[in-house]
């Protein structure tokens, strides 16, 4: 524990930049201060998760099987991200914006890779994108750290392959550790600003997080990294089902959503809503 303020406190948001770049999280990875990324797909969720001091907001591809009703992240395109990317950024003032790049959208070439972000960053205000993979990735990540745009690595579990890995598996784990650490310091040197680890053992994470200067962001990845991220959804309770195992659920907005729905059909078919109050 460090006697500073807590990075969300009214206090430290007083002497945070007004507007979240990468030296700042490199810093407060020197600092030894962990930070937090959230998903967002829409303004409300962006402007709620910026006014909590959320200081990095994630348009993942995860909006496929959290907003459009698919049951993978495979069948999301670049055209319908581009719409929630420019909803997330227009709705934020301080807050680090990532556009997830979807599958099938950069692992042809690094000239693809770069024509895709750049969608990203020109037609919706992106100002990093996230790719998923490791040593394959790396002349991706160069083509786009040398062209200017900021670019975060996944690493471990990258759902975009779960039919190459087999399902939903935690990786690295055994003698394939040496290659997911192998994977983060040439993504590293290649330029990737951060680096996400998908459901690796916590000690991989660890190992990862001291030999990389940038800043490690888990999502079942252990205690250790330098950052945490969720899916909003599985953070506030909105999915039904199970959550995996390393997500936590922080409230239950279905059940209020459901209430509250309940509640407005009630009143109705009762004749209690609208009131005169409510009439013209
Ligand atoms: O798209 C997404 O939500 C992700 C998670 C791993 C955070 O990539």
């Amino acid at each position: 524990m460090h006697e500073q303020h807590p990075p969300y406190s009214p206090e430290a948001r007083e002497l945070r930049p007004s507007r979240i770049r990468i030296p700042y999280l490199q810093k407060l990875k020197q600092q030894g201060r962990k930070w937090v990324m959230l998903t967002s797909y829409d303004m409300y969720t962006a402007a709620i998760f910026e006014e909590a001091g959320i200081p990095v907001l994630l348009v993942g591809d995860s909006a496929s099987n959290n907003v459009f009703g698919n049951q993978t992240t495979l069948d999301v395109t670049v055209d319908e991200l581009l719409p929630l990317v420019r909803a997330v950024s227009k709705s934020t003032q301080s807050a680090l914006v990532i556009a997830d790049l979807p599958f099938g959208s950069y692992q042809a070439s690094p000239e693809q890779c770069f024509q895709t972000a750049v969608r990203f960053f020109k037609e919706a205000g992106a100002h990093a994108v996230k790719l998923e993979g490791g040593l394959e990735m790396v002349p991706q990540v160069e083509k786009l750290t040398r062209s200017g745009i900021p670019v975060m690595a996944h690493i471990g579990f990258t759902p975009q392959m779960e039919h190459q890995l087999g399902g939903y598996r935690v990786q690295g784990r055994g003698a394939d550790a040496k290659r997911l650490i192998a994977e983060a310091k040439a993504l590293e040197t290649a330029g990737a600003f951060a680096i996400l680890m998908e459901m690796i053992p916590e000690e991989v994470g660890r190992l990862i997080t001291e030999s990389v200067k940038v800043p490690t962001v888990g999502i079942g990845a252990g205690r250790h990294c330098d950052a945490q991220v969720l899916v909003w959804q599985d953070m506030a309770g909105l999915r039904s089902g199970q959550l995996p195992r390393f997500a936590k659920q922080y409230c239950d907005i279905r059940s209020m959503l459901l209430q509250a729905a309940q509640a407005f059909a009630q009143e109705v078919d009762n004749h209690d809503f609208p009131t005169m109050g409510h009439s013209f």
